[in-house]
This record gives structure tokens, sequence and C-alpha cells, in this order.
């Protein structure tokens, strides 16, 4: 399958700017030339920009930025839905993680019309599954989810309400280590997959990946995987304006990219909240890169593969 890189430079969402610069810096690291090394056809189709011509209420006074957010929303879930329905594999570089109420939406749209069920994993620090009624912050990147789950309230974002949603069911967040009051209580109540970092601790990584990965391949399923930067811990990726301690190792998560990549089951990738001005002399980004690598079936010694 082709891999296409599509930039999303998208700002904001989250509380601290320079999510904009992530695509670039993505670029920068070499992300085309690493896919390119491992045998794959990649085309860049360049950066989005956000859809402009239309009329938007905001729900809420707490939101910040919501025209911004429809606007990322509609032009990123157009490209997603156009590229779910052809057969190549897309690789969304964030941007916060607002994007992926666009890509998220759009591939279950596509989804819909394969016949084939959207599975989610959503790699994150946090869960980001507020509505646009419950988050206290106001930072529209911890909504991404709750909106492609079909929760109400969001149809602003479209102009109209989401036609095909996601399963909360189909959903595993996984490394998740901060999660607020009100998301908890609808992450229960819509029966979301959790594997939290006590999980991680207890039954290690792969044991906590297993089962999910087990589950999309008996149902046939497309495979969506969303990454956020601060899935991993501080000290190895410094560059996200919200970290939180006690992340991802790096060999937990080259694990997780190594078991995904030998599943055959990933149809489209997102890459997010990476914040360039906060970074360590580019380590962050190389790590994405790298850890995007593993995905796409880099290893380090070859042996049979392994079926996850
Ligand atoms: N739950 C917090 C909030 O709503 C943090 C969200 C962080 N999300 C993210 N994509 N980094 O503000
Ligand atoms: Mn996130
Ligand atoms: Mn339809
Ligand atoms: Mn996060």
């Amino acid at each position: 399958k082709q891999i296409v890189l599509v930039g999303a430079p998208v700002d904001d969402g989250a509380g601290q700017k320079g999510c904009l610069m992530g695509p670039d810096a993505i670029r920068t690291a070499g992300l085309l030339e690493q896919l390119e090394a491992l045998g794959h056809v990649v085309a860049d189709h360049g950066n989005l920009t956000p859809s402009k011509a239309f009329e938007v209420a905001s729900p809420n006074p707490v939101l910040k930025n919501f025209r911004s957010y429809a606007g990322w929303t509609r032009a990123l879930h157009a490209k997603s839905w156009e590229l779910g329905l052809q057969s190549v594999l897309p690789i969304y570089l964030g941007g916060d993680h607002a994007m992926a109420a666009g890509t998220v939406s759009g591939q279950a749209r596509a989804a819909a019309e394969l016949d084939r069920p959207l599975f989610v994993l959503w790699l994150d620090a946090h869960s980001d599954f507020h509505t646009l009624d419950s988050t206290d912050s106001g930072n529209l990147h911890g909504t991404p989810l709750a909106f492609a789950c079909g929760l109400p309230g969001f149809d602003e974002l479209l102009g109209a309400p989401l036609e095909h949603t996601v399963c909360p069911g189909n959903v595993e967040i996984l490394g998740v280590r901060s999660i607020d009051a009100a998301e908890r209580e609808m992450l229960l109540s819509h029966g979301v997959g959790v594997s939290d970092m006590r999980r991680v601790d207890e039954d290690g990584i792969a044991s906590s990946l297993k089962p999910f990965l087990d589950r999309v391949r008996a149902a046939n399923g497309l495979l969506h995987v969303s990454l956020d930067v601060d899935f991993l811990d501080p000290e190895i990726a410094p560059a996200v304006g919200t970290t939180v301690p006690g992340g991802a190792t790096f060999r937990e998560a080259h694990l997780v990219m190594e078991m995904l990549h030998d599943s055959g089951l990933v149809t489209s990738l997102d890459l997010v909240e990476l914040n360039p001005f906060l970074d360590d002399r580019g380590k962050t980004a190389r790590l994405m890169v790298d850890l995007t690598g593993s995905l796409f079936g880099r290893r380090v010694f070859d042996r049979p593969t392994r079926s996850f």
C-alpha cells in the first residue's frame, strides 16, 4: 500500500502555541526518507488548510478557538474520508490532537461505506473524552475522541450531526494516566476500552494490547492509531505542552509499534501534539519518526513474524 503524508498544522486546540510547526519538524526529522528506506512508496500531499466559508456558533463560552476547530474538522474529515476510500495508508502529521476529530470521523465514514467496523487505538496520557459541555479548560484537543464516538453536542463542528460514529466499545485508550472526573463517567457509561498505566505496569504493555488486536482481526476491522507525543515518558519526549510523568518507556513504545506492524492491521495513523518549540535538539521529533519506522517494519533483527 502506498503511504500518504498529510500535514495538519493545527495549533488552536492546545493550551500552548507551537504544534503548527509539528508537520515540518516531523519532515525535517526524516519521516519520508525513513519510510522509503524500509521499501515503502510514499507521497507527501503537503499541508492542509482549514475550511473557512461557514457560519458557526460556539456552543459554550469557555471553548477556545471553536471556529478554528470547526474549520479544521471539516477539512480533515473530508480528506480522511477521501483517503479512507482509496487503497493508501494515510499518516496525518499534527498539529495538536484536535485534528483527530476530523481524521477519525472521516475514517469512520469511509469504514461505514466499505462495510468494515472501525477500531481506534488511542495512545495518550489523556483520554481526550470531553464533550463541549464537560471541558473545564476549554482546550479543544481534550475533546476529539468524544466527538468521533458520537457523544452529543458537537453538531456545529460539521454543521450537521455526525452520521458515522466510532463504536465506543471499539476504542482502546492505552497508556493513559490523566483522566478528568467528567471523562471517567462518560468513558464508563459508554464502555470505552481503557488500559491505564497501572495495567501496563502490572501486565506489561504487550498483554495490555494483544486482546484488542485480536478483536480487530476477528472483526475484520480497520484500525486507526492516534499517537499523542505525551503517551511517551517526558524524559524521552519533552516536546509536548501537556507532559504527564510516568509514561511509556522507549522500549514499551517501540514494542507497541512492532506489534502493530506484525499485526498488519493498521490502516491509518495520526502523529500528534509534537511542539517543536519545546524540543531538545530535535530529540522528540526524531523519536516520533523512529517509532513510525517500527510501525512500518523496521526491526532490530530479522525473525519470523509473530502474530499479534
Ligand atoms: N483533560 C485535559 C483537558 O481537557 C487535558 C487534555 C489534554 N489533551 C491532549 N490532547 N494533550 O484540558
Ligand atoms: Mn491527546
Ligand atoms: Mn452512509
Ligand atoms: Mn495527551
